[in-house]
């Protein structure tokens, strides 16, 4: 069942259809979550990862916005990341790396629960595949066991751009990725073939750098065009298009006036002839 604001994962979770992101923040985390969800963002992603995430202060802008009675638990849609090795800074690594995975898997939850002063996460997602087959099912299964015991809803995986590698981690899985989280861009052709596969097994994808990554397209004369036809901007049409694709874009401004934007972009509807002019903008 699909709601105006909101998508219906396989895996039964209730997700926002855009999320707010918070790498990159620092000391400014907990007070740009806090406004976010003040703002009326109920989804958020971070991952267990210093190097770009201060997950603590996701968690105290969590606590923070509870405490003044904005939202309870339950109608926040919160997911973080196990970040394997390669991805960590060696200096601050948030799990024993002489663990092995299964292990890593564990700490690094235990760490999360702990920073975002939770019980629960609606989304685990591993934040990129492991070097071989092998390793990544053994990550796998030890996120798997995490939503057996009741403490994780779905899951997901992120920076998987090969169809192949993603249908084979569908295949082997006992518990499917709910979601699929990459980067948006030209450079693997929108992820078209992906997408598809994933539109076919209702897995969600998530996209980011959807702004970043795509100057070009926000400055088409298409998007410009119905910008102004909306009186709207071109992220706006751009994030539109996407979340009626089923597409949820992360979005971790730090603007005020472009969260009321981002959240604004439900008040418009686009026509299939429209969104067929931004699709050949995205191929
Ligand atoms: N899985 C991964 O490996 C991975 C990698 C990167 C990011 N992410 C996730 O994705 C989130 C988003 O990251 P991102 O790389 O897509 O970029 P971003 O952090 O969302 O940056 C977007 C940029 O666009 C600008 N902007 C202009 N108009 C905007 C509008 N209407 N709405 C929003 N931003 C607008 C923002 O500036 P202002 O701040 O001035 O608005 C900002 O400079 C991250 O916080 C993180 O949670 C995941």
């Amino acid at each position: 069942m699909h709601s105006e604001n909101n998508l219906m994962s396989a895996a039964a979770v209730q997700m926002p259809r855009i999320i707010y992101g918070t790498a990159w923040k620092k000391q400014a985390t907990a007070e740009l979550v806090e406004l976010a969800l003040r703002t009326g963002f109920r989804g958020i992603d971070t991952a267990c990862q210093p190097k770009h995430y201060n997950e603590r202060g996701v968690g105290d802008g969590i606590a923070a916005a509870k405490q003044r009675g904005l939202l309870t638990r339950d109608q926040l849609y919160l997911q973080t990341k196990f970040t394997p090795l390669n991805g960590q800074d060696p200096q601050n690594i948030p799990y024993d790396q002489q663990a092995d995975l299964a292990e890593q898997v564990r700490q690094s939850f235990d760490v999360s629960l702990n920073n975002l002063q939770t019980a629960y996460l609606d989304g685990l997602v591993l934040h990129s595949p492991l070097a071989d087959r092998q390793q990544l099912m053994q990550v796998w299964q030890a996120m798997e066991k995490l939503v057996q015991a009741g403490h994780v809803r779905q899951l997901g995986i992120s920076n998987c751009y090969d169809p192949a590698l993603f249908e084979f981690l569908y295949d082997a899985a006992t518990i499917k990725p709910a979601l699929i989280q990459n980067r948006f861009y030209a450079d693997t052709g929108y992820d078209v073939a992906l997408r598809a596969f994933c539109k076919q097994h209702a897995v969600i994808y998530q996209s980011f750098w959807t702004l970043t990554a795509n100057p070009a397209v926000l400055a088409d004369t298409v998007l410009k065009n119905l910008a102004v036809q909306y009186r709207r901007t071109p992220a706006q049409l751009l994030f539109r298009y996407l979340t009626q694709q089923d597409m949820i874009p992360l979005t971790g401004t730090r603007s005020i006036s472009h969260m009321q934007e981002d959240l604004a972009i439900f008040e418009f509807h686009l026509t299939e002839s429209e969104c067929q002019q931004i699709r050949c903008l995205l191929e």
